[in-house]
């Protein structure tokens, strides 16, 4: 695991999407693990302004959402399949049938995360997963005391989640109470991982992430043990944190 510390917000952005975009240009066919959520908004961007302006090509890449909510159809607004087109998809060349997001609507939701998981290993497994980190530790919509083999899976959200994305809602009532979400195990299957943590609100979920115990209670301990996990945090999260030295570099 290695921390880059970013001076604010737009400079996390700006060396998440460098790293992205090395690893799609160096790559003949990449497979990219992607987050939805208020972190990764800019990201998404400059790598839209990166195709405008570089035409860097997403032919030979596919990629799979973390995770989509239970009950929203993929045309509405909140669904994270419209995020993707929103944020992403519809600026570069990505062919939309190299996408991949769980559907909430499906008729057999068990068979939906079996058909996930098995398409995942049939692109060969995730070469670089992009993160976020909940205040209580989720990645994905893995909630605190998911256990730390499970694949991708219905969840109940938590009040805090729940309370966390009212803001993308017209209040908390709207917010479905479930998720598909890939599991602990699926995300840790990932040859790389790329965390993004902003802001002060996520301080303390950093430190724990760094200074905790790994232990299911907080999901995203977990990837202490991969072996190749960088995370980049801006100066908010990071400025009251005791970040040990070997994770500096
Ligand atoms: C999103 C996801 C979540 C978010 C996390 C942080 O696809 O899986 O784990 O990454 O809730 O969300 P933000 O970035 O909105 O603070």
């Amino acid at each position: 695991m290695k921390i880059i510390p970013a001076e604010s917000y737009s400079n996390l952005s700006e060396i998440a999407a460098l790293i992205l975009t090395e690893k799609i240009k160096n790559t003949n066919k990449v497979v990219l693990g992607m987050a939805t959520g208020g972190t990764p908004t800019k990201t998404y961007q400059i790598l839209a302004d990166d195709y405008k302006r570089n035409k860097t090509s997403y032919r030979h890449v596919s990629t799979f959402n973390l995770d989509e909510y239970i009950g929203i159809d993929q045309a509405d607004r909140n669904s994270y399949y419209y995020y993707m087109v929103e944020n992403l998809f519809k600026y570069i060349d990505i062919p939309r049938e190299q996408t991949h997001i769980p559907s909430g609507t499906a008729e057999n939701l068990e068979q939906e995360c079996k058909n996930y998981e098995q398409k995942i290993a049939a692109h060969g497994g995730i070469d670089l997963q992009l993160l976020g980190l909940g205040s209580n530790g989720h990645i994905g919509f893995n909630e605190p005391g998911t256990a730390f083999d499970t694949l991708t899976h219905v969840v109940d959200l938590t009040k805090a989640t729940r309370e966390a994305n009212a803001r993308f809602f017209n209040g908390i009532d709207e917010v479905p109470t479930q998720a598909i979400t890939m599991g602990i195990a699926s995300i840790m299957k990932s040859k790389e991982i790329l965390l993004l943590v902003a802001g002060e609100s996520k301080s303390k979920a950093l430190d724990q992430l760094l200074n905790g115990k790994i232990d299911p209670s907080f999901p995203a301990s977990i990837l202490r043990n991969h072996p190749n996990v960088t995370i980049v945090a801006d100066q908010s999260a990071i400025k009251h944190i005791n970040i040990p030295a070997e994770l500096l570099g």
